[in-house]
């Protein structure tokens, strides 16, 4: 059962998100005026039909694509940052200090092996030493089962296999909001609840704040909430009783 707990402050909130692609006839709304509250300490599951915007709203809370309209509100060091009205520099500042994304195509550097890809994101992201970067980086693959493809590179790994890869460059550095996009899409249940799990310690033992995008039910039982986006329209369900 997930921890019940006393949480009042969001950590991250994103207000009347609206968000639209292409021009004329074939402008859409995607997102229509979402609000959400993201605390400290959670896992929130994410679920609807492919094409209703998760994706998008993902990026956009991420400080990665701009809304149309509205804003997204995030604590950093104690100040509220307005995250959309920040200037270029100062937005990818806060996100290297605080954000980890994994990428629904996992977004890994072709050239670099499995362990390189956590060590670059320690030594440029958080200024590790290299021996410091190469034992967290181990540590991290090790609780991924990864650690026999440390020295791989992503075209000798399977989808999997690069899936937890993604999954560890975003959580290696402790950030404190994970947003990840269909995280377990290429993974058995079995690597697939270590992944989830490994989710809800950074949210229940870091106090991170963590937004899960997954088509999987599986998954249900680990998290804390809820929501549905279907249609650009965001709503928070009840947790099925267990
Ligand atoms: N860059 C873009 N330009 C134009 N339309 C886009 C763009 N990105 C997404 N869309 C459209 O916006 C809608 C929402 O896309 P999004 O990727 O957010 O959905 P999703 O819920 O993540 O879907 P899936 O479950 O398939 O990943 C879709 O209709 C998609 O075609
Ligand atoms: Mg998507």
């Amino acid at each position: 059962m997930p921890a019940t707990k006393t949480i009042t402050t969001p950590s991250l909130r994103g207000v009347n998100l609206v968000k639209t692609y292409g021009d004329g006839d074939a402008r859409r709304t995607t997102l229509h005026e979402v609000t959400i509250d993201l605390f400290p300490g959670q896992l929130v599951l994410l679920m609807g039909p492919s094409g209703s915007g998760k994706s998008t709203l993902l990026a956009v809370l991420s400080g990665l694509l701009e809304p149309d309209s509205g804003q997204v509100l995030a604590e950093d060091d104690g100040r509220l940052l307005d995250v959309w009205h920040l200037t270029p520099k100062q937005r990818e500042e806060y996100r290297r200090r605080n954000t980890g994304f994994i990428f629904q195509g996992y977004n890994l550097f072709p050239a670099l092996t499995a362990r390189q890809q956590l060590e670059i994101v320690l030594k440029w992201g958080s200024g590790a030493s290299s021996g410091d970067a190469r034992n967290r980086s181990e540590e991290m693959l090790s609780k991924l089962g990864l650690l026999k493809n440390k020295n791989k590179k992503p075209a000798l790994m399977s989808g999997g296999e690069k899936q937890r890869v993604a999954i560890g460059r975003a959580l290696v550095k402790n950030p404190n909001f994970v947003f990840a996009d269909e995280p377990t899409s290429a993974l058995d249940w079995e690597n697939g609840e270590k992944v989830i799990e490994l989710l809800r310690d950074a949210a229940h033992e870091r106090k991170a704040s963590i937004l899960v995008v997954s088509h999987d039910h599986r998954i249900l039982p680990f998290v804390d909430v809820y929501y549905h986006l279907e249609d650009g329209h965001l709503e928070r369900r009840p947790l099925p009783q267990h």
